[in-house]
């Protein structure tokens, strides 16, 4: 009998297809697993109204990108340091032409008429404005509306499905089962930034004024008030670049968050006299302005500590470009600032997703309504940024597109840097996750941070002299004000580069948390991959002196450190050094830095993890040598 109905379901399939367009079976390709907090399900779309549905279109060799990048930024690879162009990297990942057959001929085989359809300048995206009743039909789903406590409404689905012979050529199908909902800043009452997932790292509850700023020059007290001084000493960072005008040191900044000029001039004449008069050379995205004469404590901070810090490391002599994304109504995304460098990730050729990333011009009242940065801005060869996202803020697929954008970057010989976060093993906001995956204050799972768990970004932890210590003791991991950013990604697995290091912890210290609250695999990226002093940075704020504490605090450092190992390199002709993951796990490089191994990391009502010998994810490898990494950096080609 079972035999025979098979048969008899084959056997009419099989005289189905030939009298229809042939279909082959639908599969899932994207799922949900919950709503995100604040949302509630309100009722079905209606069929007629319209939708703009967008297909990223599954990119060529991309599946090999990790190995292109490998292969120039392993020491020991005879390719070391031979990045790419634009065009290279534009042309080696273009979907192929089969690629965007398949999804128009699929699409026009389903009744929607060739003229609707439209492809991306860079043929990444295929867009199509359909009825909610043809975008269910194609994609066997339902279209229902979601409702946010603050009234915003967003339109997607739970589930959707895709035919077997169209699914290995589509990444993700946007509005979907994203719920990376724009909120503005007014409903949320948050910063456009932060609502949207955005969070600035630097830890503004604990500031405090940092007295009187006479009595903390010098390496006295450094265990409770960092200025430029202990950080040059810390890391033997004593370097007056030469090759100035080949250079900059890029800092991304995503307004309302943007810099007060007279506190950078207080800071300057108290602690970095050599800034005195200088700017950052500010690059406005997408209508961002700085500096700012009517922001806050809270917009200032970040900003301030980031170009104080920043500016100070690489010496007055060595300009520092500010990237300002967004306009004051709206602010940006992480992808608003990578179209902005990029021009194949723009808008329908790249990993956007309209209803997560900012589309301008934005026609909201005071919106910039210029047109869309795209493929304008030049990039830095260093790259850092003091903002992050929670894993669990983003689709999978959303955030694989844009870690791989990280790893065109690297291709390009950028080198690209993210804090790994303030709150332990929990996420921004002292969220964990729960069992169904959704984040909240009363989780319990290991919250990671994302870009930093990308493994094409050098994710950067924070470390602190121990109180009553000085800069000559070892650091300890950051405790206390805010505990480093660490662990174990949800969405990336590990790349060969630190495979060693993070199996020599998961073998020597294996955390002993049941495997229900950690990635235990022992198959996932860990992150961070170095750190830096993070605690009690002095930063001239508003007027006054504060301190401030923060992974947001360590980035800068690593990335000025990094400018001025770019300097040297450039200096004698050589080439920047890129990304840079797979030089400092090296053997080679073991030696480059400074092994923490006191401290630990708790979030989610444990004790996180440990600092340990070797790699550990709190610190990673440890903080850098300066005058060892330069000169084992010179020596590469
Ligand atoms: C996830 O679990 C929490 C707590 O049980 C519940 O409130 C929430 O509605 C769930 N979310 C989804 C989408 O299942
Ligand atoms: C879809 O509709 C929008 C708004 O009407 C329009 O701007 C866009 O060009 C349309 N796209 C296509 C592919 O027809
Ligand atoms: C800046 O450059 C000038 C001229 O080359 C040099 O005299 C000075 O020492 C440099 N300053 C720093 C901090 O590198
Ligand atoms: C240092 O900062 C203080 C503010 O705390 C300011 O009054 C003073 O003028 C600054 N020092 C110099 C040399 O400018
Ligand atoms: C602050 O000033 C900038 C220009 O300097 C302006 O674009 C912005 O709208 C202002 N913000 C507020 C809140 O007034
Ligand atoms: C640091 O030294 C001070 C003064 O000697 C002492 O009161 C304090 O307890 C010490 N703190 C720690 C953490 O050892
Ligand atoms: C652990 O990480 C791997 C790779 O990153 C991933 O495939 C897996 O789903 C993760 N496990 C959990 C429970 O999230
Ligand atoms: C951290 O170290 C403490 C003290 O040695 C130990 O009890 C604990 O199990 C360790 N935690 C992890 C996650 O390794």
């Amino acid at each position: 009998m079972r035999c025979l109905s098979i048969f008899l379901i084959a056997a009419s399939l099989g005289l189905l297809s030939s009298a229809e367009p042939f279909r082959s079976p639908y599969n899932i390709h994207e799922k949900r697993t919950c709503i995100p907090q604040g949302w509630s399900l309100t009722r079905r779309c209606n069929p007629i109204s319209s939708i703009p549905l967008r297909f990223a279109l599954k990119q060529k060799n991309i599946e090999e990108i990790g190995n292109y990048l490998y292969d120039m930024s392993h020491p020991n690879s005879p390719n070391y340091g031979k990045h790419w162009t634009a065009g290279d990297v534009a042309r080696t990942f273009a979907p192929t032409d089969e690629t965007v057959g398949v999804v128009r001929s699929w699409l026009i085989t389903s009744g929607i008429g060739e003229e609707r359809i439209a492809l991306g300048r860079a043929k990444a995206w295929i867009q199509v404005n359909v009825t909610v009743e043809e975008a269910e039909e194609l994609m066997n789903t339902e279209y229902n509306v979601y409702t946010h406590l603050s009234g915003k409404v967003h339109v997607a689905c739970e589930v959707y499905y895709l035919p077997e012979h169209v699914q290995p050529h589509v990444d993700f199908i946007t509005p979907s089962v994203h719920f990376d909902a724009k909120l503005t800043r007014r409903s949320s009452g948050e910063s456009a930034s932060s609502a949207r997932g955005i969070g600035r790292l630097g830890f503004v509850s604990d500031l405090e004024t940092a007295g009187a700023v006479s009595s903390i020059h010098g390496l006295e007290h450094c265990d409770t008030s960092i200025t430029p001084i202990c950080l040059r000493t810390l890391y033997d960072l004593f370097y007056n670049p030469v090759a100035t005008d080949k250079n900059s040191f890029g800092i991304v900044e995503y307004t309302p968050n943007t810099y007060v000029q007279s506190d950078l001039q207080m800071f300057a004449r108290n602690f970095s006299t050599d800034l005195i008069g200088k700017e950052p050379y500010l690059v406005s995205i997408d209508g961002g302005y700085a500096p700012t004469t009517n922001g806050t404590i809270e917009l200032d901070i970040e900003s301030d500590l980031d170009l104080e810090y920043g500016m100070s490391l690489v010496t007055g002599n060595q300009t520092v470009t500010l990237y300002q994304v967004g306009d004051a109504v709206n602010g940006a995304s992480m992808n608003n600032f990578l179209d902005a460098i990029d021009g194949s990730y723009c808008t329908l050729d790249g990993g956007d997703d309209p209803l997560q990333d900012i589309v301008y011009p934005d026609i909201l009242p005071g919106g910039y309504m210029g047109p869309e940065a795209c493929g304008t801005v030049e990039p830095t060869y260093v790259i850092s940024t003091s903002y992050s996202y929670n894993e669990a803020d983003l689709g999978p697929f959303y955030a694989e597109r844009q870690c791989a954008e990280y790893a065109k970057l690297g291709l390009m010989g950028i080198t690209v840097l993210y804090s790994s976060g303030d709150n332990g093993v929990a996420g921004n906001s002292d969220l964990c996750l729960i069992s169904n995956h959704t984040q909240s204050h009363d989780g319990y799972i290991f919250n990671p941070t994302f870009p930093g768990t990308c493994p094409y970004v050098t994710s950067v932890g924070a470390t602190m002299v121990k109180p009553n210590a000085t800069v000559f003791d070892p650091e300890v991991a950051m405790m206390g004000r805010i505990y480093s950013g660490g662990g174990f990604s949800n969405y990336f697995g590990m790349p060969e580069y630190q495979k060693k290091a993070v199996d020599h912890y998961l073998t020597k210290y294996r955390p002993d948390y049941p495997s229900t609250i950690w990635n235990s695999t022992g198959m996932s990226r860990g992150y961070p991959d170095i750190s830096a002093n993070g605690a009690n940075y002095v930063v001239a704020l508003d007027g006054g002196f504060r301190h401030i504490s923060g992974t947001s605090c360590s980035s800068p450092v690593i990335g000025a450190i990094l400018t001025m190992i770019n300097d040297a390199r450039l200096a004698i002709g050589k080439g920047p050094i890129g990304f840079v993951n797979p030089t400092i796990y090296s053997p080679e490089f073991a030696d480059a830095f400074n092994d923490i191994t006191e401290g630990n990391n708790p979030g989610c009502g444990t004790a996180g993890y440990n600092a340990t010998d070797g790699w550990d994810p709190l610190t990673g490898l440890g903080t850098p040598k300066f005058p060892k990494l330069l000169a084992l950096w010179l020596l590469l080609p």
